[in-house]
C-alpha cells in the first residue's frame, strides 16, 4: 500500500487528533531520516502507521494480542497502553501489508523503546517525542538535540520518561531501561 492509500485508510480509522499527530510524526521521521541518512521512506510509513492501534481500548487490546500471539508481560498487564506498539506492528504487517522489519520494529517499540534499537527505531521514537504538537516541558531540548545526536536525544528523552514515571509512583517497563542502558554502553563502547 502507498502512503497516500493508507493515509485515506487512517483518516477514518483514527480520531481526528490521532491522525494530525501521525501525520506529524511522519513528517518529522521524514526530516530527521534526512539528517542522519535512513531511508525517509521508510521513516514516512513507520511514522504514519505507529499509533494504528492506539484507539484499541480496554480488554479489545488483550483479545487482539493473543490473537496475534503477542507476549503481554506483567507491567503491560497494568498498563495495557502500552501493548499498542506491539500490537500496531501487527496490524501494520497483517492489515496494511508492511514487511519491512525495521519499519515494524520501530512501530512496535516506539512507546517503550528497546534494547539494540536501529536508526529507524530512534528516529520514529524522537519523532513521536518533538513532533510540532508536543509542548509538554522540555521538548524543546529534545528538539535540539535531536538533529545534532540522535543517541544523546534518546538518552534525554527516555531519562525524561522514567523520571516522570517514577514521579508519578507508576510501573516502569523493562524495555524501557533496556534502551537506556543499550545505547548509553554503545556509546561507551565506541568512547573508548
Ligand atoms: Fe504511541
Ligand atoms: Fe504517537
Amino acid at each position: 500500500m502507498t502512503v497516500d492509500e493508507l493515509k485515506k485508510i487512517l483518516a477514518n480509522k483514527l480520531s481526528p487528533k490521532r491522525y494530525r499527530h501521525s501525520i506529524n510524526v511522519m513528517e518529522t521521521a521524514k526530516k530527521l531520516a534526512r539528517a542522519y541518512g535512513e531511508n525517509s521512506d521508510k521513516a514516512a510509513l513507520a511514522g504514519l502507521l505507529h499509533d494504528c492501534a492506539r484507539d484499541i481500548k480496554g480488554d479489545n487490546i488483550f483479545f487482539h494480542c493473543e490473537k496475534f500471539g503477542i507476549a503481554v508481560n506483567e507491567v503491560s498487564k497494568f498498563q495495557p497502553d502500552l501493548l499498542h506498539g506491539p500490537l500496531g506492528a501487527e496490524i501494520a504487517k497483517y492489515e496494511y501489508g508492511i514487511e519491512d522489519v525495521s519499519i515494524l520494529n520501530a512501530i512496535r517499540w516506539h512507546t517503550t523503546g528497546h534494547e539494540h534499537m536501529d536508526k529507524l527505531c530512534k528516529i520514529i521514537y524522537i519523532a513521536d517525542y518533538i513532533e510540532p504538537g508536543r509542548s509538554f516541558p522540555g521538548v524543546e531540548e529534545v528538539r535540539q538535540l535531536a538533529y545534532c545526536n540522535l543517541d544523546d536525544a534518546m538518552i534525554t528523552s527516555l531519562d525524561r520518561t522514567i523520571k516522570y514515571v517514577i514521579t508519578k509512583g507508576a510501573l516502569l517497563h523493562p524495555d524501557t531501561i533496556d534502551a537506556r542502558n543499550s545505547i548509553i554502553m554503545e556509546k561507551l563502547r565506541t568512547d573508548t
